[in-house]
């Protein structure tokens, strides 16, 4: 079994970065400057409630061009964003020793710790806590933090809130494609079989942050993933037309990104982007990914009412896209590209 590895912020304090966090020069141009900001419009969630034409429109574009929009006017008040934000950087405040009673065990997916055990290449600059939040049977709460005090109920809540508005999201890219409201909801929307985690992410500061990178270019492995950014830190940045853009930080939004089974459920027509995050030299970053992913039992593919003779069936049919997805690590490709139908 791979080692487990020291988290990244106890390394920062050495001072020195490790060899196995550099990136190769030619990899992923960590180091070639700042790319330009991402110019996509934000959404407004308040239109997309009330199924107005133009916003459903603005989103329809946005997802199969950026994959990324900035969800504005979605009814979490800016107060509870930033008490998560809070909580979560208190968490990674607190002593090692009190983190570690959180630290995942074995190939245990869910607690603290860093995802390098099953990294291939060069390493990432981030530790986690994740967290499984639905279905609420599921949750081991011996990795959900004591400390900070309001933690688990905050998360609860917050949970709660997010699930509320992927409904309401999800409707809405039904309607964006014509079809019926429920389409993409029947591939999250069972609170007894469908999966929800929350990951928490921490990005250390790091003196050498143009040659080492928090999170390497990945596509996510969920249907949606619900991301809250550091409301100061800027950090990601996702790919389209094979360029990188910066998303900017909006302190009140939530960045959603459309994840690969939400793209192989629309035949193709919204994007999973590749995106990166990447680290600052002088403040720490921290987010929180809420990933929405599919029952393991239930098969996803492209619906039939997206697939026609322009648009011929690009995905397989298939269950448990989450095996598809950590088997294809080693090879280094996007996981997607397993189950693509090359005509
Ligand atoms: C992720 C992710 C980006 C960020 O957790 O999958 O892409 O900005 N996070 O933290
Ligand atoms: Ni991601």
């Amino acid at each position: 079994m791979a080692p487990t590895l020291m988290p990244v912020q106890e390394i920062l304090q050495s001072g020195v970065v490790p060899k196995g966090y550099i990136q190769p020069e030619d990899d992923y141009q960590v180091g070639n400057g700042s790319p330009p900001l991402m110019d996509a419009p934000t959404i407004d969630f308040s239109l997309l409630s009330s199924s107005s034409p133009d916003e459903l429109a603005k989103l329809c574009s946005a997802l199969s061009s950026w994959g990324c929009v900035q969800l504005v006017n979605h009814g979490i008040p800016l107060s509870i964003l930033d008490e998560v934000r809070e909580m979560s950087k208190q968490f990674f405040k607190l002593p090692l020793e009190e983190k570690e009673k959180y630290s995942s065990k074995g190939e245990d997916l869910e607690g603290y710790g860093n995802t390098n055990a099953v990294q291939r290449g060069s390493l990432n600059w981030n530790d986690k806590l994740h967290l499984q939040v639905y279905p609420e049977d599921k949750r081991q709460l011996q990795f959900w933090p004591k400390n900070p005090e309001k933690f688990r109920t905050t998360l609860h809540d917050y949970s709660k809130m997010n699930r509320m508005i992927l409904g309401t999201f999800l409707k809405a890219m039904a309607r964006s494609l014509d079809l019926e409201e429920d389409r993409f909801l029947a591939l999250w929307g069972d609170e007894n079989e469908d999966m929800t985690f929350a990951r928490f992410n921490f990005y250390p500061r790091c003196p050498m942050s143009d040659q080492v990178v928090g999170l390497k270019p990945h596509g996510d492995g969920t249907a949606i993933t619900m991301l809250l950014q550091d409301n100061e830190v800027e950090g990601l940045q996702v790919v389209k037309d094979d360029r990188w853009f910066r998303v900017p930080v909006i302190p009140q939004a939530i960045t959603i990104l459309v994840g690969d089974q939400m793209e192989i459920t629309s035949n193709g027509i919204f994007k999973s982007p590749t995106h990166k995050a990447v680290v600052n030299p002088k403040y720490d970053r921290i987010s929180l990914a809420m990933l929405f992913i599919p029952s393991a039992d239930r098969e996803i593919g492209p619906l039939d009412e997206l697939i026609n003779e322009e648009r011929p069936q690009l995905y397989k049919r298939l269950k448990d896209y989450g095996q598809v997805y950590t088997q294809s690590i080693p090879s280094g490709e996007r996981p997607i590209s397993i189950v693509k139908i090359i005509h």
